[in-house]
């Protein structure tokens, strides 16, 4: 298993040194270089995020196969049998790669954009998981963003590889991304290790949204004492990396400290605006924030937000409702109003 892993990381890094190289070096990749420069990537975050190009036509398995078995490279999640061809093809082709790091910078998997605007073929692909790659264990830039903790407090965590780098070339580099799957109790054990408060900037739109209650409920339950959870709803429409790139550094940290609100404030607000003022829907209401406060594992965090959820309850005035089904943009203004 050690030999494994050896060879893993083998593959892995000279794979990525390759296609980070073409992208670099090879003049003729001009249809990537375009849509590098479309998305407002430069030079600086193609080598600091190691982005690579895998053009259609390549086949780097010709190049790994004489150096490792057939079992291991297939292993890897990079190449895969095209049974007609009864040959070894690349998962990645015709897209952006983002390679995904442990926690010590080894690449274990990657992320792979199409650069085709209509493409057929999905948007993003993933490495599947392997021996060596668990979606859920890991987090995209974690071990950049740690370099920061004993600065900076706070770590974003966002949705995609793009909201990581476009926040990064704005000149926020505490930022992390779950990789396309729902929020694991390990990702924020793993965020807490370095940072006191975990700000979840999900894209501001109706699936963003419901990712991000989907991660208060689950990630409430391991509040710690001295640890934070707070949410960032953008304006509708936006992403983090369309935001920044709009708006800027300055303006997206006046937006934090504007906006974000505790987790919670969020599920609080959340159910409230589900409920309206009439006996039963108020004892489901109650039922519901009961349920939740009692996940909570640590048990001083727990009674706290249960006193918050009942204190707020009990100050609900006849007219506090706001009604059900509402779309995104209204949703998130009344999140704000901490009543
Ligand atoms: N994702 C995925 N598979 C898809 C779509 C999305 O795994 N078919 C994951 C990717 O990690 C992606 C993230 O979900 O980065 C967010 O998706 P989306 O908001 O659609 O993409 P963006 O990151 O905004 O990508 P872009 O700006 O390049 O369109
Ligand atoms: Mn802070
Ligand atoms: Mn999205
Ligand atoms: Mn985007
Ligand atoms: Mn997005």
């Amino acid at each position: 298993r050690e030999k494994n892993w050896q060879e893993y990381c083998s593959i892995y890094n000279q794979y990525v040194q390759f296609y980070h190289d073409e992208i670099l070096k090879n003049e003729s990749l001009t249809i990537a270089r375009e849509y590098l420069k479309k998305r407002n990537l430069s030079k600086d975050e193609v080598k600091n995020f190691k982005i690579g190009f895998v053009e259609r036509n390549s086949n780097f398995y010709e190049k790994l196969k004489d150096e490792f078995s057939e079992k291991v490279l297939v292993e890897s999640g990079l190449f895969y049998l095209d049974e007609k061809k009864n040959t070894y093809v690349e998962r990645f082709r015709d897209r952006i790669i983002f390679p995904i790091n442990n926690i010590s910078g080894q690449p274990i998997g990657l992320g792979g954009r199409t650069i085709q605007e209509n493409s057929y073929s999905a948007k993003y692909i993933n490495s599947p998981e392997t021996p060596f790659f668990k979606k859920g264990s890991n987090l995209y830039n974690l071990d950049l963003a740690r370099r920061l903790s004993n600065k900076i407090d706070h770590v974003y965590l966002v949705e995609g590889y793009m909201d990581v780098v476009g926040l990064s070339k704005n000149g926020i580099e505490n930022v992390v991304a779950n990789l396309g799957t729902s929020l694991t109790d390990r990702q924020i054990l793993m965020l807490n290790q370095f940072f006191e408060d975990i700000i979840i900037c999900f894209d501001g739109d109706e699936s963003g949204y419901k990712a991000a209650l989907r991660a208060a409920e689950n990630s409430i339950k391991e509040l710690q004492p001295e640890k934070q959870i707070s949410f960032l709803f953008l304006p509708d429409g936006e992403d983090p990396d369309s935001y920044a790139n709009k708006n800027g550094k300055a303006n997206f940290i006046d937006f934090t400290k504007q906006a974000k609100i505790s987790i919670h404030q969020f599920i609080f607000n959340h159910y409230k605006q589900q409920t309206d003022n009439n006996p039963s829907s108020m004892a489901i209401f109650e039922k519901k924030l009961r349920t939740i406060a009692a996940t909570i594992k640590d048990d001083f965090i727990k009674k706290y937000v249960l006193e918050f959820f009942l204190e707020k309850i009990s100050s609900l005035t006849p007219h506090s409702n706001i009604g059900k089904k509402q779309f995104y943009t209204k949703k998130v203004k009344s999140l704000q109003s901490t009543q």
